[in-house]
């Protein structure tokens, strides 16, 4: 198993660019599952989860290739298994995104029950209640849901919480009802937006993406379009606090400052200069930092994909922050393994308080999510001395080529086998 060498205390310094977002890609790809016709998507991240979701889609029997510019085309003319198995959705969650677009094409899927996973139980109740209203009936057979519906009709949905796959996996259904669908209680995440826009391109009647009431009009078919997908923000993000923890200063290029805005909020608090341009991002630490408080909570507020990796900067930062968690009931696993590295924090209910130390000291971590795994590399290369953090396929599945770009800026880190 992989893992990776990190000698820290070395402030980052330079230029990095970031890769398209996973989590933009992945419903985008699934996608494809609407229309018989090709779809090309562009800029997307090479990534385990990317790989997964390309797996479950040729299992299906979408056609796949990729160009010499990387790009993938996708062409599900045939889809002869409307299936996600066990296997897949156990290895990633998202595969639960061919949920809409298989029984609104094909009147039917079956896709697995995810069960809970490191963060939190993460139940699907909101896509099964909105496909109900469309008029699918669901059933549950052997740890599977099988949905079947002749056609979809449209319908007024209100989410009883804020979910982002519920969101998209409702928004591709809709896009082939007959009616006009309203989500209310949308998720207003870009990645929803880039999803829509990829949608539209493709002949979807949406409107109001990004606000949270999004208009569905149905059409009775999709076709061909290319797509590319939106730069990743809690890749940026993530880069961003790994310069002010290091007290470096980076320039995040391929950017959209204007999906980070409570972030790059937070950052100015603790005191480091942030400036910005129309797809860049310049952080620049100066003296001591001060530790802030945050709560997650959907966008545009402070994203839960960043809690972790921004306890870290609090770690170190003088005073106390107070980390609150309020998407996920147990996305505090790093906080045992940052106080192996000398952090001081206390997790009381969703909150976790830190007591700002003068220094992190190396030790041996272990990742256990994806977020969690990008704090504890922000902690190494912050510490004084090696870390070494295990289980880093976790990593891979969320950040691209992480440890050639965090050596380009400056990074002392590698990977060993
Ligand atoms: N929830 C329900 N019922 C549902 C759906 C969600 O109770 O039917 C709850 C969840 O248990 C959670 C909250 O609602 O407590 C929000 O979950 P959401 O559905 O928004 O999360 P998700 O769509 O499964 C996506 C991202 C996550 C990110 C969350 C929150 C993708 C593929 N995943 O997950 O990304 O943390 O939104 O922003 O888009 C990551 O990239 O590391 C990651 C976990």
């Amino acid at each position: 198993m992989d893992r990776l060498l990190i000698e820290g205390g070395i402030p980052l310094n330079g230029e990095v660019y970031v890769s398209g977002a996973k989590n933009a890609a992945l419903p985008i790809l699934c996608a494809a599952l609407l229309t018989e016709e090709t779809l090309t998507v562009s800029n997307v991240p090479h990534l385990r989860d990317v790989t997964t979701m390309l797996t479950l889609l040729g299992q299906m029997g979408v056609q796949i290739s990729v160009d010499e510019k990387r790009s993938i085309q996708l062409t599900a003319a045939n889809v002869v298994h409307p299936e996600a198995t066990y296997e897949m959705v156990k290895t990633m969650r998202a595969s639960v995104l061919v949920l809409g677009p298989l029984v609104a094409r094909l009147g039917q899927a079956r896709v697995s029950l995810p069960g809970g996973c490191a963060i939190g139980l993460r139940p699907v109740d909101q896509h099964l209640k909105g496909l109900q209203a469309m008029g699918a009936s669901i059933s549950m057979e052997q740890g599977y849901m099988v949905a079947r519906a002749d056609r979809l009709k449209g319908a007024r949905i209100r989410l009883d919480l804020v979910t982002v796959t519920g969101t998209e996996n409702l928004m591709m259904a809709a896009t082939l009802a007959r009616g006009t669908s309203i989500l209310e209680n949308a998720a207003k995440e870009p990645e929803v937006v880039d999803l829509a826009q990829c949608l539209i391109a493709m002949g979807a009647r949406i409107s109001g993406a990004g606000t949270d009431v999004i208009t569905i009009e149905g059409v009775e078919r999709l076709h061909a379009a290319s797509h590319q997908v939106m730069p990743d923000r809690i890749e940026t993000g993530t880069f961003l606090v790994a310069a002010a923890a290091t007290g470096g200063s980076v320039r995040v290029t391929g950017a959209r400052p204007e999906t980070l805005t409570a972030v790059l909020e937070k950052l100015r608090e603790t005191g480091v200069r942030i400036e910005t341009g129309s797809d860049w991002i310049q952080v620049q630490a100066s003296g001591v930092l001060k530790a802030v408080n945050f709560s997650t909570a959907p966008y545009p507020d402070f994203p839960t994909d960043m809690q972790a990796q921004f306890m870290v900067l609090n770690t170190v930062a003088q005073g106390q922050g107070i980390a609150k968690e309020t998407i996920f009931e147990n996305r505090f696993m790093h906080v045992q393994e940052l106080c192996r590295l000398g952090a001081h924090i206390e997790v009381q209910g969703n909150k976790a308080i830190t007591h700002g130390v003068p220094h992190l000291e190396g030790a041996s971590v272990m990742a256990t999510d994806l977020r969690a795994s990008a704090s504890l590399v922000i902690a190494g290369l912050v510490a004084r001395g090696t870390t070494t953090v295990d289980r880093i396929y976790h990593l891979d599945r969320g950040y691209e080529a992480i440890e050639e770009k965090l050596s380009r800026i400056g990074a002392r880190i590698r990977r060993v086998h």
